[in-house]
């Protein structure tokens, strides 16, 4: 269902435009090389199936799940890996694609388990930043858009489950949601 409380910050074109422009960036600077996809589920999942439709070159997916977050707007704090990664990444060069970047620690979480696999690189490419909630030091390769200290949802980020079907990115105050 559709919220009237929610404000469209991204639309479906945008998105797909931006989506199209990070698939060439990242098309060219892996030319050559043995791109592996890490998406991290499930807030990450049309923006990784959307980018690898969109990619020049060959390239294999697979995904992860870390909890981060619970039922609310505030990380927990502490990772928990919840699905491990089923294809060798060892040798290859790994992309992690993630739907937003908050305070930073699941990316910096990720980043070093990957790194402890032995992969040949690893880089990361996010659809979102709030670089004013950041409490750890990092910043994606890829960047689709920086965003200020909102909530957001829709193109796969949820509140409390809801609205990842969206085909667009709204704001949301946690206040105004209609439960
Ligand atoms: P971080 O560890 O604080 O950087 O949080 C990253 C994760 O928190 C993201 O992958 C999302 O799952 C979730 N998250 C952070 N901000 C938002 C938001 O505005 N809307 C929905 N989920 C969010
Ligand atoms: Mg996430």
């Amino acid at each position: 269902m559709v919220d009237n409380a929610l404000q469209v910050l991204f639309d479906a074109d945008r998105i797909q435009h931006r989506v199209f422009e990070l698939a060439k960036n990242i098309s060219r600077d892996y030319a050559g090389g043995s791109l592996h996809l890490v998406g991290v589920l499930r807030g990450a999942y049309p923006f990784t199936r959307d980018l690898s439709k969109s990619l020049l070159i060959p390239h294999t997916v697979d995904f992860i799940s870390v909890a981060s977050y619970g039922d609310g707007t505030e990380s927990s704090g502490s990772i928990q890996l919840r699905r491990k990664l089923v294809h060798p990444v060892k040798g290859r060069d790994v992309l992690i694609v993630d739907d937003i970047i908050d305070t930073g620690t699941t990316l910096d979480w990720l980043v070093e388990h990957v790194q402890s696999l032995e992969p040949r690189s690893v880089r990361t490419c996010c659809f979102l930043d709030k670089p004013a909630r950041r409490q750890v030091p990092l910043s994606a390769n890829y960047l689709g858009f920086p965003i200020d200290d909102l909530f957001v949802v829709g193109y796969g980020l949820d509140y409390q489950e809801k609205y990842r079907e969206l085909p667009y990115i709204s704001w949301v105050s946690p206040r105004t949601v209609v439960t």
